[in-house]
C-alpha cells in the first residue's frame, strides 16, 4: 500500500500542458477499436482535466512494436473512439515527440485534447531513456498518470517523464483501482481464495510465492497448471510445460503445504490433439492424459471443486483464463469460474483482459465487486510488489 498520492482534483491546471499517460492498450481490428473499456474507463478524469482547462496531452502505447513503426499499432483509430466517447473532437499527431507535437501542443487551447502516436514506436520508451524522457516532456508543463494497467512498467512515460516534470498526480482511475486493491490487502476477509490461470507459470511465479502468504486457497488453472501437475511426477501428454520452472514449481509446493496454503491443482482435464478449433475433445483424469494430446481446459470435477472453494471465500482474486478461453471448445471452465465467482458473497476482484472478459461472457460483471483494468499491474500490486509508476507520484499532503 502507498501513502495517498497527489490527485489531479488538487492541481492548478488552467492553460497548462498536461501529460496524461493513460492505458489505451486496447484490441484494435482492422482500424477499430473493439474493446473500449479502457478508453471508457479514462473519461472522469479526461472530464476533470477539460474542466479545469488544462490543454490535454494523451500518451499511451499499444501492443509490443519494439521501437518500430508498425501501422497496424497506430493510436489513431482510438482518437476517433474517444471523440465519440467524449462527444468532442480528440486531436491526434503521428509522433510522440520532435518539432509536430511541440507545434500541435502549443495550439491546443484550455480543455482541449490531443492524442500522441504509439509510444512504444521508440525504443526510449521501454528503455526508460533519460533523453527519450526529456523530449516527451519538453511540451509539457504538469504530469498526471492514469495509466493503472501500466503502472508496473518501469518506462520512460510512467518513471522518466514524472521525474523530469517534477512528479506528478493520479488520475481518478488510478485512485480507484488502488483503492479498490488496497481494500484486499488492508482487510482481507479470510478465507481468502486466489484463482489463478493463463498458460505460462514464468510470468506469475513471483506472484505465487507471495500469494501464499495473502491467501488460504489458491486454484490453479489454465496452462500454468500442467508444470506444477509434472512437478509432482504426473505425466501429462502434450500439455504445455515449462521445464525451467520445474524446481520453482516443487518450491512452490513445498511452501504452500509449510505455510498451510491449499494449492488446487485440476483433478480432470478436457484435451484435445490439438489447441485449435474444431478439435474432437475428451475429458480425462490428470493422471489419464494421452500421450498424444494436451490439456486445454478444466474438466467438470474441477469445475464443481473450484467452485465449492469459491463460494466458501470471503475474498475473491482471479487472475488469468482457466482453458484456451478464446476457442469455444475449451471456454467452459473459465466461463463456470466466473459464474461462480459472479455468485459468491465474496469481495471479488478480477483482472486480466480475459477474466475481465470471461464475466462479461457469463453476463456476471455487475456481481463483481471491482474488474481491474489492469492485469498484471493488479496482480504485482495484490503480490506486495512495487508499482514504479505509482511509487514516483507525489504523496499528499
Ligand atoms: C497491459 O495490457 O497489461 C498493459 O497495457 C501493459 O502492457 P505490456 O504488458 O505490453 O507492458
Amino acid at each position: 500500500m502507498y501513502p495517498q498520492k497527489r490527485s489531479i482534483r488538487d492541481l492548478e491546471l488552467a492553460g497548462r500542458a498536461l501529460f496524461l499517460r493513460v492505458d489505451y492498450n486496447v484490441p484494435v481490428q482492422a482500424g477499430r477499436v473493439v474493446d473500449d473499456t479502457r478508453i471508457r474507463a479514462s473519461i472522469p478524469t479526461l472530464r476533470v482535466a477539460v474542466e479545469k482547462g488544462a490543454r490535454v496531452v494523451l500518451a499511451s502505447h499499444l501492443g509490443r512494436p519494439k521501437g518500430m513503426r508498425d501501422p497496424s499499432l497506430s493510436l489513431e483509430p482510438v482518437s476517433g473512439c474517444l471523440s465519440s466517447l467524449l462527444g468532442s473532437s480528440v486531436r491526434f499527431v503521428g509522433d510522440c515527440l520532435g518539432p509536430p507535437v511541440h507545434r500541435a501542443v502549443d495550439s491546443l487551447g484550455p480543455g482541449e485534447i490531443l492524442l500522441l502516436e504509439n509510444l512504444r514506436f521508440h525504443s526510449g520508451e521501454v528503455e526508460n531513456d533519460l533523453d527519450f524522457a526529456g523530449q516527451l516532456a519538453a511540451p509539457a508543463e504538469k504530469y498526471v498518470n492514469d495509466a493503472f494497467g501500466t503502472a508496473h512498467r518501469t518506462h520512460a512515460s510512467t518513471v522518466g517523464v514524472p521525474a523530469v516534470l517534477g512528479r506528478g498526480a493520479a488520475g481518478l482511475l488510478m485512485e480507484k483501482e488502488l483503492g479498490q486493491l488496497d481494500r484486499v490487502l488492508s482487510d482481507p476477509r479470510p478465507p481468502v481464495v486466489a484463482i489463478l490461470g493463463g498458460a505460462k507459470v514464468s510470468g506469475k511465479i513471483g506472484v505465487i510465492e507471495n500469494f501464499l502468504s495473502l491467501t488460504d486457497t489458491i486454484l490453479m488453472g489454465g496452462g500454468m497448471a500442467f508444470t506444477f501437475l509434472r512437478a509432482l511426477g504426473i505425466d501429462v501428454g502434450r500439455s504445455l510445460v515449462e521445464e525451467s520452472c520445474l524446481e520453482t514449481a516443487r518450491k512452490a509446493l513445498r511452501d504452500a503445504d509449510a505455510c498451510g496454503t491449499q494449492l488446487v491443482l485440476p483433478e480432470d482435464v478436457v484435451v484435445a490433439r490439438e489447441c485449435a478449433p474444431g478439435q474432437e475433445t475428451w475429458t480425462v483424469p490428470v493422471g489419464s492424459i494421452p500421450s498424444d494430446r494436451m490439456g486445454l481446459d478444466i474438466g467438470p470435477r474441477t469445475r464443481r471443486r473450484f467452485g465449492q472453494e469459491i463460494e466458501k471465500a470471503e475474498t475473491v482474486i482471479w487472475n488469468g483464463p482457466l482453458g484456451v478461453f478464446e476457442m469455444e471448445e475449451f471456454a467452459a471452465g473459465t466461463l463456470e469460474v466466473a459464474r461462480s465467482v459472479g455468485a459468491s458473497r465474496a469481495f471479488s476482484v478480477v483482472g486480466g483482459g480475459d477474466s475481465a472478459a470471461a464475466v462479461g461472457r457469463a453476463r456476471v460483471r455487475d456481481s463483481i465487486d471491482h474488474v481491474s483494468t489492469g492485469g498484471g499491474a493488479s496482480l504485482d500490486y495484490l503480490a506486495g510488489k512495487t508499482l514504479p509508476g505509482v511509487a514516483v507520484l507525489t504523496e499528499s499532503n
